[in-house]
């Protein structure tokens, strides 16, 4: 695990950025898995400023993203699809048909369906780089506590936790999905590279104990201790109840002289 530690907000966006930008660079048909969410808005508003100004192509490039909230159209304002349009497929060159997000407006055969997203990822050769972000609760996608850590995607109910964190996007009186289709934990573990980003000090207790507790389906995230190419970006805030603080502010200066390729 490498994590790595930023003092605000617009260091944490253009540091998610760089990563996305030098891997899609390397690499122009690059598959991307992609995670909506308020952490999520700064990083697509810097990749779609590298796209316009420094021609950052995404004609190749593959995305699928996590999640989406059943019951909500495509063209519904909080709908994860109008979410991504908006924030960042909208403003960069990325071919429609190599976009793929969970169909929010799925009646039957759920399982079939989800089997399906699954095939369609192992199609175009599985996930290069995955994105996330984090929940209060310790959830990535929508692998709400107690998600199997081998789990696939399906259709999961949100916990009244998450259910509270989204509410302010809906209308007020408006009803709001109580569930999502979500890939699942063993479905973000097979993607060759992973970067979290976690912002803001609602999500500290969630970030300490994904990075430094111990493995639990309690805390979804935690199980990323597993995967051998992960990386946390975290800012201050986020960071504020991380006990190795020191160490992970230190890691870099540290082995700088040996040029390591990987630290994690
Ligand atoms: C959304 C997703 C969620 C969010 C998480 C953080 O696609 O997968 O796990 O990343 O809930 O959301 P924000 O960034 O709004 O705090």
């Amino acid at each position: 695990m490498l994590v790595m530690l930023k003092t605000n907000r617009d260091e944490l966006n253009r540091e998610a950025a760089r990563i996305i930008a030098s891997a899609v660079r390397r690499d122009p048909s690059l598959t991307l898995g992609l995670a909506t969410g308020s952490t999520t808005i700064g990083v697509y508003a810097e990749l779609a400023r590298m796209h316009r100004e420094e021609d950052l192509d995404f004609s190749k490039v593959v995305t699928f993203n996590l999640d989406e909230y059943v019951g909500l159209p495509a063209n519904h304002p909080q709908s994860f699809r109008f979410f991504m349009q908006q924030n960042l497929f909208r403003h960069i060159n990325v071919n429609p048909t190599n976009i793929h997000i969970p169909d929010g407006m799925r009646r039957d055969n759920y399982d079939e369906y989800c089997a399906a997203y699954e095939d369609s990822i192992r199609q175009a050769g599985g996930i290069d780089l995955q994105i996330l972000g984090i929940g209060r609760n310790g959830h990535i996608g929508f692998n709400e506590p107690a998600s199997s850590l081998g789990s696939r995607t399906r259709l999961k109910a949100l916990t009244r936790e998450t259910l509270e964190d989204n509410r302010k996007f809906f209308a007020s009186g408006e009803e709001m999905p109580k569930c999502a289709i979500t890939v699942g934990i063993g479905t973000i573990l097979e993607a060759r590279r992973i970067v979290l980003l976690a912002a803001g000090s609602s999500k500290s207790k969630a970030v300490a104990l994904a990075i430094e507790g111990p493995i639990t389906a309690s805390v979804t995230a935690s199980a990323l201790q597993l995967h051998a190419d992960v990386t946390f970006i975290v800012n201050e805030e986020a960071a504020a109840e991380l006990a190795q603080k020191d160490y992970y502010r230190r890691i870099l200066e540290l082995t700088a002289e040996f040029t390591p390729s990987r630290l994690w």
